[in-house]
């Protein structure tokens, strides 16, 4: 056939209860076909021609609205959709040619049409209000009787529009699937640079653990040996701290399910339990009792609160002293605080230590804690925000909407 030359989609459904009407789109769309033919109901008087171009369509003929679309159903599940096709409107018994359409349209949200009638039996306004605005590009009028060139113009022009917007389709989607990629590039980009920037941070640790195993090995004393293996075991801690955080930085998505926000508080004090009590750091815990789930992704809201506890024992050191974890609901959502009475935050510092990177503790912090924080509470549509007084401690709420 000629599907190398043209390899658009070129099938067309012609609706029309009037066999001679019927019989005339036959002898357009057929090639070498010559039939004449009278319109029996309208005066349409359509002598019909054979066109050469007549094999530019593959055309499908139904009699009634519910044969038309049976014939768009099958053409679907073998994947060969018509680009449109020609609706009479005012068909026998059975459905009428707008409410053909009307259904054709949910079977195939790309299908174009081509009303068809004798009679302005509906004004161009009404079949707009049939149909929504969001239609409005998808249809076209023809009265009858039409001339042999007006349907072929029209079975041309419905075959390069649907082709037209199956490209933008396409091309929509290729642009989509780009930004997509884009987004995730960056996202590798930032945790590169991350990486490079805590790459020396892991060396160090490294250094402290080898150091302090090789002099481990040395010592014959279990007790002196207790010290140098507690500065292993905190270096590994504080290395495994820093990976998680890097994980759900590069972590594509997680999962989001409905959980009490109780649930990733626990998880985390469980953690770091032993190294609070190490440090002389109590734990008050002030819960309102039975409040709502939300929508949260357990996990990582646990590297929020374990990375808000461990900021707080390091505020407190070396004397220790009280961290405040509180719950309650307000307005549409969950306002957690994590409150210590360690060394507060200076004005100066207080807009910086959200940024990547931004630290005070030198080789023992990346700055990643809190930035890495506040983007997993955004991604729960949520705020993190910090309020401090110097000397006297900090609190970080979180707000999370139900
Ligand atoms: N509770 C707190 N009290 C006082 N200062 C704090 C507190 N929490 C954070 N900060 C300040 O904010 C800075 C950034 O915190 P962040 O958690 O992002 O990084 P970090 O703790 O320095 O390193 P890490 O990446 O290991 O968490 C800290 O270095 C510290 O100066
Ligand atoms: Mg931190």
């Amino acid at each position: 056939m000629k599907e190398s030359i043209l390899p658009l989609n070129r099938r067309i459904l012609i609706l029309d209860d009037e066999p001679g009407i019927l019989e005339a789109y036959r002898g357009m769309f057929t090639p070498q076909a010559s039939v004449a033919v009278r319109s029996s109901r309208s005066s349409a008087a359509a002598a019909v021609a054979p066109l050469s171009e007549a094999q530019q369509f593959e055309a499908s003929y139904a009699k009634t609205g519910l044969e038309a679309l049976k014939l768009i159903e099958e053409g679907l599940k073998k994947g060969e959709p018509f680009v449109g096709g020609f609706f009479d409107v005012k068909l026998g018994p059975g459905i009428d040619g707008i409410e053909t359409i009307r259904r054709a349209k949910e079977l195939d949200p790309h299908l174009l049409c081509v009303i068809v009638t004798a009679y302005q039996d509906r004004s161009v306004d009404e079949i707009t209000q049939v149909f929504g605005e969001e239609f409005s590009d998808r249809w076209d009028f023809l009265s009858k009787p039409f001339t042999n060139t007006e349907i072929t113009q029209k079975a041309r022009n419905l075959i390069s529009n649907w082709d037209r917007r199956k490209r933008e389709r396409e091309y929509i989607e290729q642009i989509q699937a780009q930004q997509e990629q884009l987004i995730r590039s960056e996202r590798l980009a930032a945790a590169g640079t991350l990486a490079r920037g805590i790459g020396h941070e892991f060396g160090n640790i490294l250094l402290r653990i080898i150091g302090k195993a090789e002099l481990t090995l040395l010592k014959k004393n279990p007790a002196e040996m207790e010290t140098t293996l507690r500065t292993i075991v905190a270096a590994a801690l504080r290395a495994g701290v820093i990976v998680r955080n890097l994980q759900s930085l590069v972590k594509a998505e997680a999962k989001m399910e409905q959980g009490d926000v109780l649930e990733p508080i626990k998880d985390s004090l469980m953690l770091i339990d032993h190294e609070l009590k190490e440090a002389s750091v109590k734990i008050q815990e002030n819960h309102v009792q039975g409040l709502p789930k939300i929508q949260m992704n357990r996990i990582e809201l646990g590297q929020v609160f374990l990375n808000l506890f461990i900021n707080a024992k390091h505020a407190m050191e070396p004397n220790g002293g009280t961290l405040t974890i509180s719950s309650k609901q307000e307005k549409d959502g969950i306002l957690i605080s994590v409150a210590d009475t360690g060394c507060g935050i200076s004005k100066e510092n207080l807009q910086k230590v959200f940024e990547h990177l931004f630290t005070t503790k030198g080789e023992k912090g990346s700055g990643i804690g809190l930035s890495v924080s506040k983007s997993i509470v955004e991604k729960h549509k949520g705020t993190l925000t910090v309020t401090s007084v110097v000397g006297k401690g900090t609190a970080f709420h979180i707000w999370l909407p139900l």
